[in-house]
């Protein structure tokens, strides 16, 4: 009888242990499962309005930026023009991010064609773009994310 008590002590606990095991087991591939449903870049950078506030100040940065603000002196002055152009620039980051959004402006080559911007000149906009999303205390990870979208866009902007 005592022998046979200790033996099913024993299948019990082997058999918990199996139990506590495959439940750890469980966790672990829980985890991996949240992994693989990584938020979006879009989700990770605030949504459409953490998106509209580094624009804002990004769009700022340009504008009093002496290296580049003579391309948006004109903008500047028309209100109506720099909402629209704040609105086409968050509508195209957020689609680039993977956001529910829409871009409805021009191509990249058409809307700057003819204003002869150069290499330095784009440096200097990332430059203002790195520096609102550092205002915002965008993540690294985040940043590289955004301007490797954006970054391919160059060629088509630069000497048009
Ligand atoms: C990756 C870099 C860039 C992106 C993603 C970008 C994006 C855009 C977008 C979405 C528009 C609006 C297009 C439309 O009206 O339909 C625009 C217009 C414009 N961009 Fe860029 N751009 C970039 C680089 C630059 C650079 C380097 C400059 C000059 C230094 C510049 C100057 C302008 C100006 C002056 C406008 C016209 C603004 C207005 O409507 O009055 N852009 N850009």
């Amino acid at each position: 009888m005592r022998k046979s008590l200790i033996v099913v002590a024993i299948a019990g606990a082997l058999l918990m242990g199996s139990f506590s095991a495959a439940s750890v087991e469980g966790s672990a591939s829980s985890v991996e499962g949240k992994d693989k449903k990584a938020k979006s870049l879009f989700t990770r950078l605030g949504g459409k309005k953490g998106i509209k506030a580094v624009v804002d100040e990004f769009v700022n940065n340009c504008a009093t930026d002496d290296r580049i603000n003579k391309f948006f002196a004109d903008t500047k002055k028309e209100p109506k023009r720099l909402a629209k152009f704040k609105d086409n620039l968050a509508d195209q980051i957020c689609q680039a991010s993977g956001g529910p959004c829409k871009y409805k402006g021009k191509s990249m080559t058409a809307a700057h064609k003819g204003m002869g911007i150069t290499d330095a000149d784009f440096g200097a906009l990332v430059e203002d773009l790195v520096k609102a999303l550092d205002k915002f205390n965008v993540g690294a990870t985040e940043k590289n994310e955004l301007l490797g979208a954006l970054g391919p866009m160059k060629s088509q902007i630069v000497g048009q």
